[in-house]
């Protein structure tokens, strides 16, 4: 069974963990869209893995991990990434592989990323500074360089010098501080290097493992609300983060596709600026002083607030949605009354459907359901009967708004605390 994984919210839905959980049942898993903007978490024995660009199966041995054409990648991060989780003792070798396809993100990118930002002003979108619009943007005017350029430095070499010319004058323009091309070249080649042995035609990788009947696993990065397409734009990522990201960034077909899951807390949270509903302080300052919410790439403190069924159902429209894992439960274990997101009011309309406009969204006022919170602690709960009665209450409700099956809770960061239904 191919299984695509998204996040249902604006990201940092727990996907790391989830997917982790699942690779044992998988051959592959597959990044196929974003870059080191995002930050997948895993615990496990006591272990603490933070992840960016490499998939989360990576932690399982004897799985195979692909990074897709669809991800940017920032070679010299990668290579980071690599020797950091070898140092944590994580087998990397035969076990992944890049696409020579995925475009490539230079410091000129992170450097526009920064002055865009700032050129915004009050209007900023609250990027992760990773350079990954720009990289997209490149990619779709046709003037990105891609992993097969990186690993034959001639060739590398003669594009690089045209593109740090051409960026050197924007960025002068700027006001901002030019980059060198030695510099960027000398790094970007010694980390081609390191990377060359993983760089391969992954799109007929993943076909010849189809046809041997091996089982693949689709890593989302980021949620539904960051797409570019269908997310709460410009208030968005590059890339789509929903569910037909999986098939152009990988290259494998929508037919062989036969599950999509998706990965939702049971309240919302959302990283950077943007419209946000049901946002709300009482839960924000209480799951930021449980020390929960803070970043993984940039250790920013999230925002916080209810569970938008309005979102989830929109998410589970978009994407296909057929099973939900439900992340954070335990984040919720204090409260004597938990609010979820029915409906929207924007003036004197009831509506069921986040409104394209995000100057409407912004107007937008949540209509709650109250539930009655379990004030017991669950993350010992080891099946859905351990849970307390109001706390499985709740997961059925919030799944039944959202109209997709109740697949697993997940009740704190670890591998053994995740229940299956
Ligand atoms: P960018 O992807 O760095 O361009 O940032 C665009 C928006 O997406 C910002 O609001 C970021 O905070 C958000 N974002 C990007 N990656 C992630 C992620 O992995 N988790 C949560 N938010 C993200
Ligand atoms: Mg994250």
């Amino acid at each position: 069974m191919n299984t695509i994984l998204v996040g249902a919210q604006w990201g940092d839905e727990g996907k790391g963990k989830i997917i982790d959980f699942l690779t044992e049942d998988a051959h592959i898993v597959v990044r196929s869209q974003g870059g080191n903007n995002a930050g997948h978490t895993v615990i496990h024995a006591g272990t603490k893995y933070v992840l960016h660009l490499i998939p989360s199966g990576i932690l399982r041995p004897g799985k195979t991990c692909v990074i897709g054409n669809g991800v940017v990648i920032d070679p010299v991060a990668l290579v980071g990434e690599i020797e950091g989780m070898k140092k944590l003792k994580v087998k990397i070798g035969k076990n992944l592989l890049i696409s020579d396809a995925a475009h490539i993100v230079f410091p000129y990118h992170r450097a526009l990323d920064e002055q865009r930002e700032i050129a915004k002003g009050k209007n900023k979108i609250g990027t992760t500074k990773r350079g990954i619009g720009p990289a997209y943007g490149d990619k779709a005017a046709r003037t990105g360089l891609r992993m097969c350029d990186l690993i034959q430095p001639d060739v590398f070499s003669a594009k690089l010098q045209a593109k740090i010319k051409e960026n050197n004058a924007i960025l002068k323009a700027l006001g901002a501080k030019p980059i060198s091309f030695k510099e960027v070249n000398d790094t970007y080649l010694g980390a081609a290097e390191k990377l060359r042995p993983f760089v391969t035609n992954t799109v007929v990788f993943l076909h010849n493992a189809l046809k041997a009947g091996r089982e693949i696993l689709f890593e989302g990065a980021q949620g539904t609300f960051l797409d570019i397409d269908h997310g709460t734009y410009p208030f968005v990522t590059s890339s789509n983060t929903t569910a037909g990201g999986a098939c152009t960034g990988s290259g494998v077909p929508p037919h062989r596709m036969d599950r999509v899951l998706g990965v939702m807390k049971a309240y919302t949270t959302r990283v950077g600026e943007g419209p946000f509903p049901t946002e709300d302080a009482e839960i924000s300052d209480m799951l930021h002083a449980m020390g929960r919410e803070f970043g993984a790439t940039t250790g920013r403190a999230r925002r916080c607030g209810w569970f938008d069924a309005v979102a989830t159902r929109y998410a589970t429209m978009i994407n296909g949605i057929d099973e939900l894992a439900v992340t954070n439960l335990d984040g919720l274990d204090k409260l004597a009354r938990i609010r979820v997101c029915t409906h929207y009011k924007l003036g004197r309309k009831t509506i069921e459907v986040p409104p394209t406009d995000t100057r409407l969204l912004v107007q937008c006022t949540p209509v709650y359901t109250e539930f009655p919170g379990w004030q017991t602690a669950t993350e010992n709960a080891k099946k859905f009967t351990d849970l307390p009665a109001n706390a499985r209450k709740y997961l059925h409700a919030i799944a039944e708004l959202t109209g997709a099956k109740l697949r697993i809770a997940s009740v704190g960061p670890g591998r053994e605390q995740t229940i299956v239904l």
